[in-house]
């Protein structure tokens, strides 16, 4: 642009210097007494055209010399996933093609899912509100590992109804659940940028995917059950041989450097999820960690049997954790999942087993017709 800027001026500076020439060279003939004669005018023309045609290539298109390169295809904002593979999210470089703001939100979106503690947790930079945990620590790879808690059917099936709260549930309360449970804090408010950026986030993860359709591998992976009750001591052995490494023996893990986000997260205590979490459903995290614990496990590596999953369970899940009032959960008590640990129940089976199992009995109770 500097080059033709300068030629631009320099024409104009010619064109200048001639006329004021020529006004010369004409006074000059009539003070000799001649006529008027345009002298100058070619050149005046020549250089007009110049000028013209420097204007000109300002408008036209700057590679208009380069060979023809091929317009670059708008990926679409498509998930490219095939129903019988695993889902892992679209791919972020997509988000270019989405105008600014969008992907400035969605950005956002994901980066509060993996730093939550740095924005809103004890020491947050936004506001002071949940505890240590990232949603990530949970909801692992941003939300996009298969079986690692992912959000893949999150956008495709919410608004839903659920049984814990018996009511209609939008993407922005279910994510409030999470915060005031999981996270142990306070609902965010639902038309504030943090939340308007998870939902972005939850919406553009769910593109490509139709509706109340769940793509392979989304949630967390279902375990049989034990034909026993899971036991807290075996758990205890599982704990110490397989988690204390990085959790540590008091289960409160560790903080990063900059003292506010948890390298390894806390696994009970004040710092951890509290009583209404859904990690403290032994099914949940039974599932979650099979599939995910120890750091590196995957589904189809797994690092624990199913009973070493269970019993770590629920040796994790006897320890002390923060309280929640929960007298507004599950107002039709019929519905409330077999372990599912606080009384009253519809059935006859004590809270205990709703706790720790065995299960099965109480599954097959609600399946008779
Ligand atoms: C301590 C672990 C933990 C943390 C931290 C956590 N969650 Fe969750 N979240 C869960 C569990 C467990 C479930 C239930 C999964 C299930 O029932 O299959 C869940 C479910 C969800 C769901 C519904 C998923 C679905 O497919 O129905 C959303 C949305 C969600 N969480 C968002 C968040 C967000 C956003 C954060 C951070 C603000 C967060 N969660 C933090 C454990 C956690
Ligand atoms: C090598 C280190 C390591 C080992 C060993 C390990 N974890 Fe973890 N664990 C992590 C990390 C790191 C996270 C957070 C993952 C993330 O943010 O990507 C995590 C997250 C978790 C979470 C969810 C977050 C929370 O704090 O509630 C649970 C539950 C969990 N681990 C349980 C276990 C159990 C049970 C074991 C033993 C069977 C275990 N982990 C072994 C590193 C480890």
């Amino acid at each position: 642009m500097l080059v033709p800027a300068i030629v631009l001026l320099a024409t104009i500076l010619v064109l200048v210097v001639l006329y004021v020439l020529d006004d010369a060279l004409g006074t000059l003939q009539e003070r000799i007494g001649h006529a008027r004669k345009g002298g100058l005018s070619w050149s005046k023309r020549i250089t007009w055209m110049l000028l013209a045609l420097v204007v000109a290539q300002f408008f036209l298109p700057s590679d208009i010399l380069d060979p023809k390169a091929p317009a670059p295809e708008p990926l679409p904002q498509a998930a490219t996933f095939d129903p019988d593979s695993f889902w892992s999210g679209p791919d972020t470089t997509r988000l270019a093609f989405l105008d600014d703001e969008r992907e400035n939100l969605i950005r956002y979106g994901r980066e509060l899912i993996a730093n939550t503690a740095h924005y809103i947790g004890p020491n947050g930079t936004v506001m002071q509100n949940t505890n240590a945990l990232n949603c990530q620590n949970c909801h692992l790879d941003a939300g996009t590992k298969p079986w690692g808690n992912n959000y893949g059917a999150v956008w495709s099936t919410y608004p839903k109804i659920r049984a814990r709260s018996g009511k209609l549930e939008t993407v922005a309360k279910r994510v409030n659940d999470c915060v005031e449970r999981s996270l142990n804090g306070t609902a965010l408010d639902s038309t504030g940028r943090e939340m308007r950026a998870i939902i972005a986030y939850m919406e553009w993860l769910g593109t490509g995917i139709a509706r109340d359709q769940k793509p392979k591998g989304s949630g967390i992976v279902e375990l049989a059950f034990l034909d026993r009750a899971a036991d807290p001591q075996r758990g205890e052995q599982v704990f110490e041989v397989k988690c204390v490494s990085c959790h540590g023996k008091d289960g409160q893990g560790m903080l990063k450097a900059d003292g506010v986000t948890a390298l390894y997260p806390p696994l009970w205590g004040p710092l951890s999820y509290n009583k209404g979490a859904g990690l403290y459903r032994l099914s949940r995290f039974a599932g979650y960690v099979k599939a995910n614990m120890p750091q590196g496990a995957t589904y189809l590596s797994p690092q624990l049997t199913d009973a070493e999953a269970w019993d770590v369970a629920a040796y994790v899940n006897a320890q002390p954790r923060p309280e929640r009032d929960l007298t507004g959960d599950w107002p039709d008590i019929s519905k409330k999942p077999v372990d599912h640990p606080f009384g009253p129940y519809a059935d006859p089976f004590p809270e205990q087993q709703h706790k720790f199992g065995p299960f099965g009995p109480i599954a097959s109770y609600y399946k008779k017709p």
